[in-house]
């Protein structure tokens, strides 16, 4: 991860890899019992990836995209013994096409390890947009930051409810947004 950062750092925007606590935090709440398919976006060596792993129903579907090849081999590896997960080389921008492919119209729950704030206006809407299409009816969309707060007004921008839980016990300290309701991109105020 800290070779990614030096060599690609806006698009990896983390030197190391989410705590177990921020893993935790992020998919708290989740009901296991019921989401039958969940999508990771940029999931880095994977750190969220095993702890959804663990708590997943066997029957859920999880896909996990990642664009660096070399983070993708690694992941690929280590999840290949885990059936229900299939991690696949891919650009987030186009996740919903990757999801239909699969014949997965609706997902639980989109999960996001993305550096979305640095990403360019178009490319946060058709992730966002796509995510608000694809998300089934009181699922959510979660997103990782170390940045704890600052871009809660972004957020906001997009979805008509935003939390924010902080996560002190992170290198660095950090949180997740848990998103619901989106109502398309707003101007900024
Ligand atoms: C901050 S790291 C997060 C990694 C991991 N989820 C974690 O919590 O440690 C961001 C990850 O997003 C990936 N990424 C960046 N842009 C992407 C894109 N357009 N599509 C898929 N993955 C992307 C990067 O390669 C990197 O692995």
């Amino acid at each position: 991860m800290m070779r990614a950062f030096l060599t690609q750092g806006k698009r990896i925007a983390s030197f190391a890899p989410s705590s177990r606590f921020m893993a935790r935090k992020l998919l708290d709440g989740i009901d296991w019992a019921h989401a039958r398919s969940i999508v990771e976006l940029g999931a880095g060596t994977g750190p969220i990836t095993a702890e959804l792993v663990r708590l997943a129903h066997p029957k859920a579907r999880l896909v996990v995209i990642e664009l660096d090849p070399v983070l993708c081999g690694r992941l690929q590896a280590r999840f290949r013994e885990s059936p229900n997960v299939e991690v696949v080389l891919g650009d987030a921008t186009k996740f919903g096409e990757i999801l239909a492919a699969r014949g997965i119209p609706k997902v639980d729950h989109v999960l996001s390890g993305l550096p979305l704030p640095s990403f360019p206006a178009a490319a946060r809407d058709a992730i966002l947009e796509t995510s608000a299409k694809t998300i089934s009816a009181g699922g959510t969309f979660r997103q990782l930051t170390v940045m704890p707060l600052i871009y809660y007004k972004m957020y906001r921008r997009y979805f008509e409810d935003v939390r924010f839980r902080f996560v002190p016990f992170n290198l660095p300290p950090g949180g997740v947004y848990v998103c619901r309701g989106y109502r398309g991109a707003q101007p900024a105020k």
